[in-house]
């Protein structure tokens, strides 16, 4: 991070995932595109390289990250994954479902991933770059979202370099992310019982629905698990963000759906796929807009509105 110029940002072919792997094996920082959001990734292995995640994001260090594996056999080697979260992981990976689970203590992850906890959080990402970017790496790779602690998350190249530019040692730009959400995470219990910590892309109503005949139990959710991360007040857009407008005030930047058109809109057919994928873009727009305040239209609270109301509740919080 010495280097003090605006950090580069080149494009996500074999050559330059070459190169991310070439820095991230000297313990470097290098921002990914993943099928969520952009990460920010160093090797999990390492704690220096572990440290300057936390130091470029400004991140408090009892937030844990998720670590990035190939598949399942991959996640084995860090983690005790039996049960339900066996063949969750098998049956969703690679995707956007990330697994809290017991850590093994002599896997070797850096201290620091797992902030003293006894678990770790994995995920088998789906996105072609940064699969093959683990398929060239000997090791896992930690990667928290790619923005400063606290703000929007990026779903584009040019959004990391808003928030981390000359903090950070390159930019893998593959353009926007397919979900543009971060993560569903689901914490699983030695019992096989689960507790849904972060409402994410993959929808678990739906999941538990799907397999329930393979007797996954599903565990109360209640609060005797947190996400570390999950604090009220996050993805702040920098702005006073008013929820369910069906109008704006003059003073306002309108983020549109469906019927309700705004100043841009997250979807105008009302599509909650293609609104999760706006989401931060607009956001992100709203917050460069010369507007003092913002106001979002209204959103189903089902399937994957769910997950884009509970992002917006802690924009607005
Ligand atoms: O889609 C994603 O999950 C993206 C991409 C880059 O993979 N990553 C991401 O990371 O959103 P981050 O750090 O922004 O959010 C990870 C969340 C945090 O809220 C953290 O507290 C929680 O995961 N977490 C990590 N390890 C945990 C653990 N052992 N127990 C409970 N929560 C954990
Ligand atoms: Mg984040």
């Amino acid at each position: 991070m010495g280097d003090k110029n605006a950090t580069e940002s080149i494009l996500a072919d074999a050559a330059g995932i070459a190169r991310a792997a070439e820095i991230l094996r000297s313990g470097g920082l290098v921002a990914v595109p993943t099928e969520t959001v952009y990460g920010l990734a160093a090797r999990a292995d390492n704690e220096e390289a572990v440290a300057k995640i936390y130091a470029a994001k400004g991140r408090p260090s009892f937030n844990p990250l998720i670590v990035h594996v190939r598949d399942a056999e991959h996640a084995r080697s860090y983690a005790n994954l039996t049960g339900s979260a066996s063949w969750l992981a098998e049956l969703e990976w690679p995707g956007p479902l990330t697994l809290v689970v017991p850590l093994n203590p002599d896997a070797g992850l850096a201290d620091a991933v797992s902030a003293g906890l006894p678990t770790v959080a994995l995920r088998a990402p789906a996105h072609p770059v940064m699969r093959a970017l683990l398929e060239i790496c000997e090791f896992p790779l930690a990667a928290p979202s790619a923005n400063r602690s606290g703000f929007i998350s990026p779903t584009s190249a040019s959004h990391v370099a808003a928030s981390l530019d000359e903090r950070i040692d390159l930019i893998l730009d593959a353009g926007p992310c397919e979900k543009g959400l971060e993560s569903t995470i689901l914490a699983v219990r030695e019992d096989g019982s689960w507790e849904e910590l972060r409402p994410g892309p993959v929808d678990l109503d739906a999941l538990h629905r799907h397999y329930f005949d393979r007797g996954l139990e599903r565990g109360a959710s209640g609060n005797s698990i947190e996400a570390p991360g999950q604090l009220a007040s996050h993805y702040a857009p920098g702005k006073p963000v008013r929820l369910n407008a069906e109008r704006a005030e003059a003073d306002e930047f309108h983020i549109g759906f469906g019927a309700v058109a705004g100043d841009c809109s997250l979807s105008v057919s009302g599509n909650l796929a293609e609104a999760g994928s706006n989401l931060y873009a607009c956001l992100h727009e709203a917050t460069g807009s010369d507007l003092p305040r913002i106001a979002v239209a209204p959103i189903a609270d089902t399937g994957l509105g769910k997950a884009i109301n509970d992002r917006l509740r802690r924009a607005s919080a």
